[in-house]
């Protein structure tokens, strides 16, 4: 294992105060390893919201288990644990908790019905880094949490993927898959993240993400640059070099800005009050969770809006950086929903969630006139209730 790499992993579970952090190619990889160290395959069932990424489905339905999805409820578009207990079955074998948006999950309740029935929950912080609920930190409940640091997610380092656990048994089962199973990314998959990186650095900011986005799928639909996700991960199908190991240059990305995390969590917490503040002023509806039991660390601001359609067409026209995702229980819209066992009116709050729900930045680059700008553009819609 690369140096650089063992430090940064090494500084993560230290950031957690936990045992051990091993990192991945991407976060999806990180979830595989878990599935995987878990023994979960044929005829298991893993339970997650119906209200993600498609590449989050992915690893289970590689192992051969069948994802259940529970509809989420409607402010903090998590699981609504009050639907959970009629999704377990003598089947079930993990529960993932995705902290989406930031906002932690019930982690009380969903702890409790779990350990009541001997299920391993693993928490999905792949948009939550430095969340807390009940002051502690997510990803440190459950026998494991992930993350990710993908383009959008609380920083990034192009790709990459992380687990996080205290248990010695997981963490060595974990360890020899690595050593069996797990390949190195390629020459060229390394030197286009490179560049990519350095494009990132270069050219995002709230006013021209729109545009590097539309050109940035581009280069990734004629082969130029390594998209996120390629083509054949939009069917359940896994690749023979899917379970990749973290590369030096996305360690290193991480180390950079694991110094400044601090300031990126008090950021992410400054500018999403701020949000609230400008919106409740134009009597736009703004946040609502409990803020006794959470302190949530978004990654973007959600809201619901009318004419969503129209609303991204315009904001791209007008320089807004308006995010939307998730657009469908499992986002993308292009998702064959049937091949990932997801059945139309399953989840109906997600549905309704894909269809009204936008997204505003947090990012270390978004500051107070982005919120004002982005408030502005909004409030000239109707919002949903
Ligand atoms: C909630 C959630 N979990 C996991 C993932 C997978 O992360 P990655 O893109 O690093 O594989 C995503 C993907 O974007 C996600 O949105």
């Amino acid at each position: 294992m690369n140096e650089i790499v063992e430090k940064y992993q090494r500084e993560f579970a230290r950031f957690f105060e936990i045992e051990r952090a091993f990192a991945f190619w991407k976060g999806r990889v990180a979830l595989y390893a878990l599935l995987r160290a878990l023994n979960v395959g044929d005829g298991d069932e893993v339970i997650l919201p119906g209200y993600t990424c498609v590449m989050n489905v992915n690893p289970i339905k590689y192992v051969g288990a069948k994802p259940i999805y529970v509809d989420i409820e409607p402010e903090t578009f998590n699981m609504n644990v009050s639907l959970l207990e009629e999704k377990i079955t003598d089947n079930t074998k993990v529960i993932i908790a995705q902290h989406t948006y930031g906002y932690p999950c019930e982690m009380d309740t969903i702890m409790n019905i779990a350990q009541s029935r001997g299920i391993s929950v693993i928490e999905d912080c792949c948009l939550a880094l430095g969340s807390r609920y009940k002051r502690r930190m997510v990803g440190t409940f459950g026998l494991a949490g992930y993350f990710s640091s993908q383009w959008n997610k609380p920083y990034t380092t192009g790709l990459g993927g992380m687990v996080i656990t205290s248990d010695t048994k997981l963490a060595e089962r974990i360890e020899s898959l690595r050593v069996d199973e797990m390949c190195p990314p390629s020459g060229r998959e390394i030197f286009m993240l490179r560049a990519q990186l350095m494009f990132y650095r270069l050219l995002i900011y709230p006013r021209t993400t729109a545009l590097a986005q539309r050109l940035f799928r581009y280069l990734v639909s004629k082969g130029a640059v390594v998209g996120s996700s390629s083509a054949s991960e939009y069917e359940p199908v896994k690749a023979d070099d899917f379970f990749k190991g973290m590369s030096a240059v996305q360690a290193r990305s991480g180390l950079k800005q694991f110094k400044k995390i601090d300031h990126n969590i008090a950021h992410r917490l400054s500018m999403a009050l701020r949000y609230d503040r400008l919106l409740d002023d134009k009597g736009f509806k703004s946040r609502r969770y409990d803020g006794g039991m959470m302190r949530p660390v978004m990654v973007r601001y959600p809201l619901r809006i009318e004419e969503k359609a129209k609303a991204l067409e315009q904001a791209a026209r007008a320089g807004v950086e308006l995010g939307s995702w998730f657009e469908c229980p499992l986002h993308p819209i292009e998702t064959p929903l049937a091949s990932y066992d997801y059945e139309i009116g399953t989840c109906p709050e997600a549905e309704r969630a894909g269809r009204e729900v936008v997204n505003l930045p947090l990012h270390p680059r978004a500051n107070e006139e982005t919120a004002r700008k982005s408030v502005d553009f909004i409030t000239g819609f109707t919002q949903a209730d």
